[in-house]
């Protein structure tokens, strides 16, 4: 069978994107992050970008595994160079999940819920359909890169047992004439549309939008030593959580866990 992921195919889909160049898709990898942190060391521009069909050490935020199967979904890692300071690249994870919301949402029908769980997992109705994992790479104190990697389950209707009743992919969802390397090329074209918003104004310009895809309002969660009700995301990208007392408090990074919904 002739792949759906195909190099030429999304460089030709990629139209003016310039994320995207220069563009390697292999059969196989361990993990395109790493991939991508190993080109960006040895001097990989901003926006080359490392895909795979599959991958044997695909990892999630946490230390999680990806489950990367081939011929099933999009795995792809893409160096940045934005012009930040590392004090300011946290929320820059937020923005990535808005561009895999935005690329999920032109393909699913729009009665599904498309939404954010923060800081950057896409659901589609309450369940993982993307994630994402952002890596940087200092110099001194200074940026070198980062590598946003991101995973987005396409075809797989077979999930294993550990994620299938939490998971689904754009296939489960309804999706029809699904095609990795157009899916690809439009998800590179929202990332650069996010991550020049982000150079130009931080989370400004996309918080109203990250705000009404914000999955966990409402919900009682956990993070680290703290829980409470999620109760909005702050401009700054950080979590407000209200805890028994009726205070709020900012959670900056960490992994929430969700329990219900109140
Ligand atoms: C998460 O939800 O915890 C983040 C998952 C990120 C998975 C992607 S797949 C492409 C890239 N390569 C990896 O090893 N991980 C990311």
């Amino acid at each position: 069978m002739v792949s759906d992921l195909d190099e030429v195919r999304v460089a030709a889909a990629l139209g003016g994107v310039r994320l995207g160049r220069p563009l390697k898709v292999v059969a196989q990898t361990h993990s395109t992050n790493d991939d991508a942190r190993n080109g960006a060391a040895n001097g990989a521009p901003h926006g080359a970008t490392f895909v795979a069909d599959s991958q044997t050490a695909g990892r999630g935020r946490g230390g999680h595994t990806w489950h990367s199967p081939p011929g099933s979904n999009v795995y792809t890692s893409v160096v940045l160079r934005p012009n930040l300071n590392v004090a300011e690249i946290a929320p820059i994870t937020s923005a990535v999940g808005l561009a895999v919301v935005r690329t999920v949402v032109r393909y699913v029908s729009g009665a599904m819920r498309v939404a954010l769980k923060w800081p950057n997992d896409v659901f589609v109705n309450d369940k993982k359909i993307a994630g994402v994992l952002v890596e940087g790479q200092l110099r001194g104190d200074k940026l070198a890169s980062l590598v946003a990697g991101i995973g987005l389950n396409v075809h797989m209707r077979d999930l294993p047992p550990d994620i299938a009743a939490t998971a689904t992919s754009l296939a489960l969802a309804g999706a029809e004439r699904l095609d990795r390397s157009e899916i690809l090329a439009t998800l590179l074209g929202e990332l650069e549309r996010a991550i020049e918003s982000f150079e130009r104004s931080r989370l400004h310009e996309m918080i109203e939008e990250i705000r009404e895809r914000d999955w966990l309002r409402g919900r009682f969660i956990r993070t680290g030593e703290t829980c409470g009700v999620a109760d909005g995301i702050a401009e700054d990208g950080s979590l407000w959580i209200r805890d028994e007392r009726g205070e709020r408090r900012l959670v900056r990074s960490g992994e929430v866990l969700a329990e219900q919904q109140t």
